[in-house]
């Protein structure tokens, strides 16, 4: 069943939204590689491709539903911050808005009574509970460090991705 033109309009939007934050957290990673952080340039670098993947998902749900695609104009990324914890404070306000963006989506497909795209938004609405929890816990460890402390965040984000990834050395 096609989806309506509100709800693919919606998800044009989301998919911007989705690109907006790719780009936002490439400019935070090569902030922190440019700082002497690699680690946390990698986690940067790797939360912008997870956006990258979630464009993509909706994206590619236009497809599958026949709906038209309308890659909207991506607003600049701020490029430029003083500190550490400034760029981690916008990396999650970025996450914030985005989960008010994804409910908005996800309540628009209630009142359209629209069972595929409410489906296909569960996957969203759990990944936003999932980013808010990582992202704040980096905020928090980052202020707690202090900037003169970095280094030790550094460790503490090197010990989570090999944790996660397998990617210790
Ligand atoms: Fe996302
Ligand atoms: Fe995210």
């Amino acid at each position: 069943m096609p989806i309506s033109k509100a709800m693919a309009d919606a998800i044009n939007v989301q998919i911007g939204n989705e690109f907006a934050a790719h780009f936002q957290y490439l400019q935070i990673a090569t902030y922190f590689h440019e700082d002497g952080l690699p680690q946390m340039g990698a986690f940067f670098d790797h939360q912008a491709s997870e956006e990258h993947d979630h464009a993509m998902r909706l994206l590619h749900y236009l497809r599958d539903t026949g709906a038209k695609v309308a890659i909207p104009k991506i607003a600049a990324p701020k490029a430029t911050y003083r500190s550490a914890k400034e760029a981690v404070s916008l990396a999650l306000k970025q996450e914030e808005d985005v989960t008010a963006q994804i409910d908005g989506l996800a309540n628009l497909a209630i009142d359209e009574r629209d069972h595929a795209t409410r489906a296909m938004l569960d996957w969203f609405v759990t990944e936003q509970v999932e980013e808010l929890d990582t992202m704040g816990e980096l905020l928090q460890i980052v202020a707690r460090a202090g900037e003169a402390n970095m280094l030790l965040v550094e460790e503490h984000v090197r010990r989570k991705a090999a944790a996660e990834f397998g990617t210790a050395e």
